[in-house]
């Protein structure tokens, strides 16, 4: 394992996980610590350079989280980004006020001095603020490297004690250069080097599981998506056995979906995996009902009854593994044009592990969903479960509109199996964020050979989108759109018509209940 470690110590900032996230990208371990995290624990880790990050505090207050004051004794070089140079001013002897002005959004940033910080930086860039203190004293010792309109001390260095302070936020998208001055600091002060790649943090989480388990048993509600299989093929890299995963079948997955789960973690990784057969359980709980929010609610709770079943006849169990990811902070679209604006809601399933009294496991907690793929891949995924595009928890019970009978559903993974075959097939399926069927309970009227008939609709959705939140209906070829129609409507009996979804979200939802 590496042993240049560059710790970020959190203070609560939204932007903490994405400044670990930049400094992996730079290929240098990153690790977040508890703003409140002992010296010595970061040097048996081998730190080589800390980053004090952003919070909502202000340092001005009485309560304000206060970092052990001897990081600054540590030896190693201290970066200090929006609250962190802020504190760094305050525990080095300069001086915080409140700003009369909020610095929200992007500013203007002037270089005075480049020093190491701000090496091979052009004189002015556009920056991302978000503080409303600010550093009005810089302490002894240090100087000012660049200014803002708003605060003279934008960025500030020590170099002969390498200390070092940035008002602005250099690790979202919208601070130009951002990642340069992140490198500089990386490279230039604490002299780490490019070294580490996603297969050292298999290594790492491994030890942390194996630590934080010890000999006790975990269990993973495994569904069959990215994160749950990537955490279940961590965790079960790093304690076997101790780990059992659950898969519930609902009875609303899509075709072959069992068999496919159970063939790669049974037969090839291994995992010891319960599946429980519920599909009759689910449908008859759901017969009669079309309320969509209904139906969401029903599926859920009759999950967790379920799994809850499951885990008591699998007996003494500790812990409740879960593909948490870092919750989606989206980077690439602003509305509002703030960041802090933009966090996504979670779909877990909630309330879980409080009602079974089990402690969490959630290895995958500190990543994005473009690093668990990768991870993914290391640990021998293959290449069609980490590219699976979202499949919702209620699965096709929100895409058989209104009351779903066994009839509806079939018709749905027939048609379902064969527009993803075709999606795959011509190259589109890696082009779209989603494309699915769903079930349409009208019939009309059609002509196939000389009988008239009286079948279902297919509608066809395609969907392209960068996180969920918004999304415009994919233009897939004609010709492609032919032959999926023929297909189903050929192969799949009880459809006589395909129909096409041309909404774009908002004002329509990528699914249809
Ligand atoms: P909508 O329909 O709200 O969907 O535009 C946005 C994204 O979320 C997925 N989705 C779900 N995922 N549980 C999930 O895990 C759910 O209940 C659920 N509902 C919608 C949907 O497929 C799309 O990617």
């Amino acid at each position: 394992m590496s042993q240049q470690t560059l710790a970020v110590l959190d203070f609560g900032s939204q932007y903490t996980q994405v400044i670990a996230r930049r400094i992996r990208e730079c290929n240098v371990l990153s690790r977040i610590y508890p703003y409140s995290v002992s010296m010595e624990e970061l040097k048996k880790d081998g730190v080589c350079g800390v980053i004090l990050s952003g919070g909502p505090s202000s340092v001005l207050a009485k309560d304000a989280p206060l970092p052990d004051k001897k990081v600054f004794k540590l030896g190693v070089p201290v970066l200090g980004i929006c609250y962190g140079v802020q504190l760094m001013g305050k525990l080095l002897g300069g001086e915080v006020a409140r700003s009369e002005r909020r610095e929200y959004g992007r500013g203007a940033m002037t270089v005075k001095k480049k020093g190491k910080l701000l090496k091979g930086l052009p004189k002015t860039l556009k920056v991302w603020n978000s503080h409303g203190d600010k550093l009005t004293k810089i302490p002894k010792g240090f100087e000012v490297l660049a200014y803002t309109d708003n605060s003279e001390n934008s960025v500030i260095a020590d170099e002969s004690r390498n200390f070092y302070g940035i008002q602005f936020h250099p690790e979202v998208h919208h601070s130009e250069r951002g990642v340069d001055i992140l490198k500089n600091f990386l490279f230039g002060v604490c002299k780490c080097k490019d070294d580490w790649k996603m297969a050292n943090y298999i290594e790492m989480a491994t030890e942390e599981i194996r630590k934080q388990v010890g000999d006790k048993r975990v269990i993973l509600g495994l569904s069959g998506g990215v994160d749950s299989s990537v955490a279940a093929a961590l965790i079960h890299r790093a304690i076997g056995d101790q780990l059992t995963c659950v898969f519930v079948d609902n009875g609303l997955l899509r075709k072959n979906e069992r068999e496919k789960v159970e063939d790669l973690f049974k037969g090839h990784f291994h995992i010891d995996l319960r599946t429980v057969k519920a599909g009759n359980l689910f449908l008859s709980k759901l017969k009669g009902v079309t309320d969509p929010e209904k139906k969401r609610k029903i599926i859920g709770k009759v999950f967790i009854d379920v799994f809850d079943d499951a885990v008591k006849k699998i007996g003494d169990v500790d812990f409740l593994a879960q593909g948490t990811l870092y919750p989606d902070v989206i980077e690439s679209v602003a509305i509002d044009g703030n960041p802090a604006a933009l966090i996504k809601s979670h779909h877990n399933v909630g309330g879980l592990p409080k009602r079974m009294k089990l402690k969490l496991l959630e290895p995958l907690r500190e990543l994005f969903k473009d690093e668990v793929r990768k991870l993914g891949e290391e640990l021998g995924l293959p290449k069609e479960m980490i590219w699976r595009h979202p499949f919702p928890g209620p699965g096709l019970g929100v895409r058989v509109m209104g009351e779903i009978k066994r009839k509806y559903l079939t018709i749905l993974k027939e048609s379902d199996a064969i527009f993803l075959e075709e999606m795959k097939r011509t190259g589109y399926y890696d082009k779209v964020w989603q494309a699915f069927c769903v079930f349409l309970p009208v019939q009309t009227v059609g002509v196939m050979g000389d009988e008239r008939t009286y079948d279902y609709v297919i509608a066809l959705r395609v969907v392209e989108s960068q996180d969920a939140m918004t999304a415009d209906w994919a233009h897939i070829p004609h010709d492609v759109l032919g032959l999926i129609s023929n297909r189903i409507i050929n192969e799949v009996e009880g459809v006589n018509r395909v129909v096409l979804d041309i909404s774009s979200k908002p004002p329509s939802t990528i699914e249809w209940e």
